[in-house]
């Protein structure tokens, strides 16, 4: 048996102090981590998805601020989508805002969104992501590890081009830079054109130096990223729609207090209501821009115009329709349909 003498004893209990302590502090230290969220996007702050990051930045200082840090990284300054994606699976960054087009290698699900002449303007795709099969998109992608959040609206795409894309004849032989989707893929090669997917940090240069011709996007992207400067014409089509899936890594998600969770849950509420309701305004707003810069002619479709791209884009819906699945298809459809040109083939 071993006996302490009084010395060994008052060491001993000076060394278990010690240790409890440096556990204490270092736990406490942990706890006291501000939590980062790293926010990386592709497109400039003055679009409506630029604002809404910001925004969500704000907020977070404003409310959370002694607990969680949110760092925005906008024009794709600290990666593209793509490796954006990869990076929230591995919880490399925590939150993103990616076009759904992008993730459409993770659910066929979300090709619904590029499906050509789907939904005529912002509220149909309104109505579709308020329906409940709309919201139930929200948690496909939970088998693959991420959370989504929320959507969030850029607007309606329109084409541009090196001479009047009027009618889809017109499109024939050129290049269209597309986002990395199979849906957009096909819908240009329904016309004729030969699409190049290409992250969209590299459409500016790509369109200057002639490595694609023509390219979709939205009036705020346009504007924001100058493409209207390397665009002869600019079609107002309102083809497609850029939704974006505001997404997170499920473990960061669950693994967060609860009441910081919830705290972030109301911000990006609030966060997403204040990008939806300015989104179309925001797009109008730079479409004035363009008009206003004269660098670009913007050019109008008749109504047969629009029905003949209509007509020659209408086999992709068939062609992606098995994949999204048919009570997709039916919620979107239904959504768009009291405000779509009833003399659209589709169905
Ligand atoms: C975006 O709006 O985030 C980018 C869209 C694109 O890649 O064209």
């Amino acid at each position: 048996m071993i006996t302490l003498t009084r010395k060994d004893t008052l060491f001993l209990l000076f060394v278990l102090v010690a240790a409890g302590l440096a556990a204490w502090s270092a736990s406490n230290a942990l706890a006291n981590k501000k939590i980062l969220i790293k926010f990386p996007h592709s497109v400039s702050i003055n679009t409506p998805k630029g604002q809404g990051a910001e925004k969500f930045r704000e907020l977070v200082a404003a409310r959370l601020g002694t607990r969680v840090e949110v760092e925005v990284y906008p024009s794709a300054s600290l990666m593209t989508d793509d490796a954006s994606i990869e990076a929230l699976a591995f919880g490399e960054i925590q939150m993103i805002a990616v076009p759904a087009s992008k993730l459409d290698r993770l659910t066929k699900k979300f090709q619904v969104f590029d499906l050509p002449f789907l939904f005529d303007d912002t509220e149909a795709v309104e109505r579709f992501q308020a329906s409940p099969v709309g919201r139930n998109l929200l948690t496909v992608l939970e088998s693959k590890g991420l959370h989504g959040l929320a959507f969030w609206h850029n607007g309606m795409k329109q084409f541009g081009g090196p001479k009047p894309l009027l009618l889809p004849e017109d499109a024939v032989g050129l290049k269209f830079r597309i986002m990395e989707s199979d849906v957009l893929q096909a819908q240009i090669l329904a016309v004729g054109g030969n699409p190049q997917k290409m992250p969209f940090a590299e459409v500016y240069q790509a369109l200057q130096t002639g490595a694609v011709d023509a390219q979709e996007n939205t009036y705020s992207n346009l504007y924001s990223s100058r493409f209207y400067e390397v665009q002869d014409y600019i079609v107002e089509t309102n083809h497609g729609f850029v939704s974006y899936i505001l997404v997170t890594n499920m473990k960061f998600w669950t693994d967060l207090p609860d009441d910081v969770r919830s705290e972030l849950d109301e911000i990006i509420a609030e966060t997403s209501h204040f990008v939806n309701s300015r989104a179309k305004a925001m797009n109008d707003i730079a479409k004035q821009k363009i008009l206003d810069s004269g660098q670009s002619e913007l050019l109008n479709l008749t109504p047969a115009q629009r029905l003949a791209w209509q007509k020659a884009m209408a086999p992709v819906w068939e062609q992606f329709r098995g994949d999204i699945g048919e009570d997709v298809m039916a919620a979107a459809i239904a959504a768009g349909q009291s405000s779509r040109d009833t003399g659209a083939t589709q169905e």
